[in-house]
């Protein structure tokens, strides 16, 4: 849990300058401005030939829209805002907004891979790329950084998440919506919107949009933290989720809009709705009609309405009625108007495009940037006999799988801007790296098919090669929203391929391309590397041959758990101890299958070795509000330089509550030369040493803690501390 306080942007003259707007506002034009819609949706009335979109803009030539989504296109944004400015009294700016998940036309690694490289600058540098080139074609709104927890693959969601863990979502949470707030300095800015708020990830049995039921404890402990670095962070708005908490759906929900948020947090952004929530809350069975599920939104604090139109056609009335007070009403309308005057679009509604020369050389430094996320968010899982890296050499290379010659799938979910004729495929990437070796490519099978018609060839390619690159894993379309799955398994006719190939006894190296972790515990017999490469969007091909030939050694590191089956499902490392000793037939455990994970949360290897030494804390013991420092030292003992992800984890032995294994409370990613060392310290006060005990209060108590300094959750070297 932070303590900090958040950074205030709500300046007296933005907040005068609102109230200025507003005074001269009629309710329509005030409930407008709560009100957003999708221009992507656009169905035409049968009956009277007409199409949403010209409704949309007649509502919009009458200052009845707030803001609109998935328009994209600078000509287009302008001339919206220009019907604004002519025809309107108040001539409040439209503000645009659009999901820019992982990048906008340069498509960056999905979330999960860029969790995986362990360094939020990186998201960061991602993020703030992809803003940029979104504000040029109008989107002012960037609906990002997906920051829910995730602990269940089989949640297509997964793939938008930063993983499992509090911890590293808060870092990168943090990052990306600094990185994602930008503004030109020459009167264009964007906002961000972390989503969704709150414990949309907790879906029961990985199913989209299902029932969430969670403690007041685990959302406290473990859903909000990121959301709070978010606030903390500056965010401007932030999208209240589908699902309901503690039975309240998250935009009729006081406790989570105005007692958390606005109260303890002091958030002074937009709350959205997501899409069409608000008709959500008579389809979840707690609004009996359009009007009531208005009535409990606005009551509980959602500020602006998406798509549903439910604001704009009911809320006005309610007002008339004294069912809701027009001070609600006004106060929503404040903090949309101080984005927006936040934003600078009252003195520059227009979007100006960047000339075709910068605009060129933006991109070109984007692709580059593609490439590095794309490298860093690799994660080799294993390595066998030192199959990796391949040799350039002379050594040929068949390259296989329905992942290999596939430039649209690496986009990944969420890539509507994205071009696959801008993709490297696998295929290509290694045929640019593989120097003197000769390259032999077979599809094998299709993605989803049974269909072995191409094995043959396949194993033609194979018996012509000394190795054998796999390109295995899902679509595009497997992962994202309501793709959720029962399986974690390669789909198709895959594995019968993998088998059938690995029997020709070559080395193989199975690349894995997947929006969620897979459970393949048998490919650990089939494959002697495995390379976990995500979606890594448009550099995808380069950065992989990069990783197999060696021209990159990869550091990532799992953000999240991979189980051995969906049995274990949901299986992560931040878990409680039960009241069962390990052992015995009474204990917590299945019979017929493991109990530990598959792969570690934290885990990937390296084309070198590293070694930890010397773990000592400063003192061994400290006062409640006391601080330590715990210091460690890393060395590289193999031959090349690689980049060690040093994760530091704490146990409080005895609390008044019960406490994780471990938790994950601080980590240092670090470049390492070969007979090289690196010291690190790392300082642990009450912050990480809090606890919220059965009064929901922040504090630490006297005991003992462990710590635990490692390449993973599940090693490392540990020592103890004494809280006094
Ligand atoms: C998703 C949001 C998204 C919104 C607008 C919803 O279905 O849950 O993440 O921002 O649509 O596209």
């Amino acid at each position: 849990m932070t303590t900090s306080s958040p950074r205030t942007w709500m300046t007296t003259e933005i907040l005068d300058q609102a109230k200025q707007i507003l005074s001269g506002m009629s309710l329509e034009e005030k409930v407008g401005q709560m009100t957003q819609y999708d221009w992507g949706y656009n169905p035409i009335n049968p009956e009277t030939g007409v199409s949403q979109r010209d409704l949309l803009v007649e509502e919009i030539r009458q200052g009845r829209v707030g803001s609109i989504f998935n328009l994209a296109g600078a000509e287009q944004a302008n001339e919206l805002q220009k019907l604004i400015q002519e025809n309107t009294v108040s001539r409040i700016p439209l503000l645009i907004g659009r999901d820019v998940i992982h990048g906008y036309k340069t498509v960056f690694p999905i979330p999960l891979a860029q969790a995986s490289a362990w360094n939020p600058d990186l998201a960061r540098r991602t993020a703030e790329a992809a803003s940029r080139e979104s504000m040029a074609d109008g989107v002012a709104w960037v609906f990002a950084p997906m920051i829910d927890i995730s602990r269940d693959p089989r949640w297509g969601r997964i793939a938008e998440s930063i993983g499992e863990d509090p911890l590293l979502t808060g870092e990168y949470a943090k990052a990306w919506v600094e990185g994602s707030q930008i503004d030109d300095g020459a009167g264009q800015a964007t906002a961000s919107c972390p989503k969704h708020y709150a414990a949309y990830g907790l879906a029961e049995a990985g199913r989209d949009y299902n029932t969430v039921d969670l403690s007041d404890r685990v959302l406290r402990e473990v859903i909000l933290p990121p959301f709070r670095e978010a606030v903390d962070a500056g965010a401007l708005s932030i999208m209240a989720s589908f699902n309901e908490v503690n039975g309240i759906p998250a935009c009729a929900n006081e406790y989570l809009l105005k007692t958390i948020l606005r109260e303890e947090w002091g958030f002074e952004g937009i709350v959205a709705s997501d899409y069409n929530a608000l008709q959500e809350l008579i389809t979840h069975g707690v609004a009996g009609s359009e009007e009531e599920a208005c009535e409990r939104s606005i009551l509980a604090g959602c500020d602006m309405d998406m798509h549903s139109g439910f604001y704009m056609r009911h809320l006005p009335k309610l007002v008339r009625e004294g069912r809701v007070p027009e001070s609600a009403v006004d106060e929503s309308v404040l903090r949309i108007l101080a984005v927006k005057i936040k934003l600078g679009l009252f003195e520059q509604p227009y979007v100006t495009v960047p000339t075709e020369e910068a605009a060129a050389e933006a991109r070109a430094s984007f692709i580059e940037l593609a490439r590095e996320a794309a490298r860093e968010s690799i994660v080799l899982l294993r390595n066998e006999g030192k199959t990796l890296p391949l040799s350039k050499q002379g050594a040929s290379v068949a390259v296989i799988g329905p992942l290999a010659d596939n430039r649209k799938d690496p986009l990944g979910c969420w890539a509507f801007d994205g071009n696959p004729e801008e993709v490297v495929s696998l295929l290509e990437g290694i045929r640019q790296a593989a120097g003197a070796a000769s390259v032999h490519y077979a599809e094998g099978c299709s993605m989803e098919s049974d269909s072995e018609e191409g094995f043959e060839a396949a194993l033609e390619a194979a018996r012509q090669a000394d190795v054998v690159v796999l390109a295995l894993g899902e679509a595009l379309e497997m992962s994202g929203e309501s793709r959720s799955r029962t399986s974690l398994g390669l789909p198709g006719a895959q594995r019968k391929l993998v088998e059938a190939v690995a029997a020709l006894g070559k080395p193989v190296t199975a690349v894995l391309l997947s929006g969620r972790p897979l459970a393949l515990p048998w490919l650990q017999e089939k494959a002697d590397a495995i390379v976990q490469a995500w979606h890594l969007g448009v550099q995808s091909g380069h950065a992989i041959a990069d990783v197999l030939f060696g021209d990159y050694n990869p550091g990532g590191r799992l953000p999240v758990t991979f189980p051995h089956n969906v049995g274990q499902v949901p299986i992560y490392y931040y878990r409680k101890k039960t009241g069962r000793p390990p052992g015995g037939v009474y204990s917590s455990y299945y019979i017929d299958s493991t109990t530990e994970p598959l792969f570690p949360f934290g885990y990937g290897l390296s084309y070198t070795q590293f070694e930890y030494s010397d773990i000592t804390a400063d003192r061994t013991s400290i006062a409640a509000d006391g601080k330590l420092t715990v210091s460690v030292t890393v060395t590289n003992i193999g031959e090349r330089v690689g980049e060690e992800v040093v994760q530091v984890y704490l146990r409080d032995e005895v609390a008044s509550v019960t406490q994780p294994l471990k938790k994950l409370i601080g980590f240092s990613k670090v470049s390492i030369g070969p007979n090289e060392s690196a010291a690190l310290t790392f300082k642990v006060g009450m912050q990480q040493l809090a606890i919220i005990d059965q009064h929901m209060k922040l504090i630490v108590e006297p005991g003992d803690f462990t710590l635990w300094i490692g390449p993973n959750s599940s090693e490392g070297q540990s020592i103890t501390v004494k809280v006094v």
